[in-house]
């Protein structure tokens, strides 16, 4: 599931249907049906748009029991994943969500993006939303330094310090920019072993805190993932895709194209520079 998880995110308007094995229903028994139904419902709980069901279809041999058990989980699964109503311009949204994640966290995985200028560390006071309904705790530090308390009273919350147990109702304040670039799950969040050495203390070198991308450039793909290059740290990662595809579906076929038209070459190169600047201006301005 990890190596599929990127692209079934990329899809939010696609409804996935599926995946116990069709024997289960045959061989398992129903503690064992239970359990992967409650790890499909968990995995999908704030993606939605998810069918629980046998991954093709249910065998004529299928032990009743099996088949009552994968409806059972279905029907608990629903009552107990939480719902969070977002009021947006275009109508409402409804995101279940699996509880304790934070706010922003959960939006920003259902392409519901709030500001945020601070990797969601509470420091910027950019990612407002205002809770018109629901359950919150009480406002983290970060808050009551950022907000004051007219913006309190009336609800106003910061999206990267509340994490949200119950249904909730609310209206974002400060909706981040439209991006066609998708975060990734933070499967790559490690430390580089060895970071680049850098002249550090070198008057001639001036860059206090040095960044570097790393581009993996792929067919249809691009990814982007940002370091601190002197302690080597994660900093932010993108995934998009690659306009070098209007070009030809395979390399081959832009390499063909780029070697007979020095126009193509440029123009391949100058979407490519100019892809990546998306990338890293995406970042800037929606934070990690
Ligand atoms: S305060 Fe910066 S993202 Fe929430």
């Amino acid at each position: 599931m990890s190596i599929l998880w990127p692209p079934i995110r990329a899809l939010p308007q696609t409804c996935l249907n599926g995946n116990i094995k069709p024997l289960s229903f045959v061989e398992d028994t129903p503690e064992e049906i239970a359990d992967q139904s409650s790890q499909l419902l968990r995995l999908f709980a704030d993606r939605g748009g998810f069918i629980l069901s046998s991954g093709c279809g249910i065998p004529p041999e299928s032990k009743p029991e099996n088949i009552a058990a994968m409806v059972l989980a279905a029907r608990r699964g629903k009552q107990l994943v939480p719902t969070l109503t977002v009021k947006l311009e275009a109508g409402e949204r409804r995101i279940s969500f699996v509880p304790g994640r934070s706010l922003r966290h959960i939006l920003d995985d259902a392409d519901v993006g709030v500001r945020s200028g601070c990797r969601g560390t509470g420091a910027c006071g950019l990612c407002l939303v205002r809770v018109e309904a629901g359950q919150v705790g009480e406002p983290a530090l970060n808050e009551r330094i950022h907000l004051d308390d007219a913006q309190r009273a009336r609800g106003v919350r910061l999206a990267c310090q509340v994490r949200l147990q119950h249904d909730l109702q609310l209206a974002i304040l400060s909706p981040a920019p439209k991006s066609a670039w998708r975060r990734l799950d933070g499967q790559e969040k490690r430390r580089v072993e060895r970071p680049p050495v850098l002249p550090r203390g070198d008057p001639s070198w001036p860059v206090e805190k040095p960044y570097g991308a790393a581009v993996d450039l792929g067919t249809t793909h691009i990814r982007l993932s940002l370091r601190n290059l002197a302690s080597g740290c994660w900093l932010a990662e993108r995934w998009g895709l690659n306009p070098q595809m209007i070009a030809g579906s395979d390399v081959m076929t832009r390499l063909v194209a780029a070697a007979e038209s020095p126009a193509q070459a440029r123009a391949a190169s100058q979407q490519t520079v100019e892809a990546i600047g998306e990338a890293l201006w995406d970042i800037a301005v929606r934070g990690d």
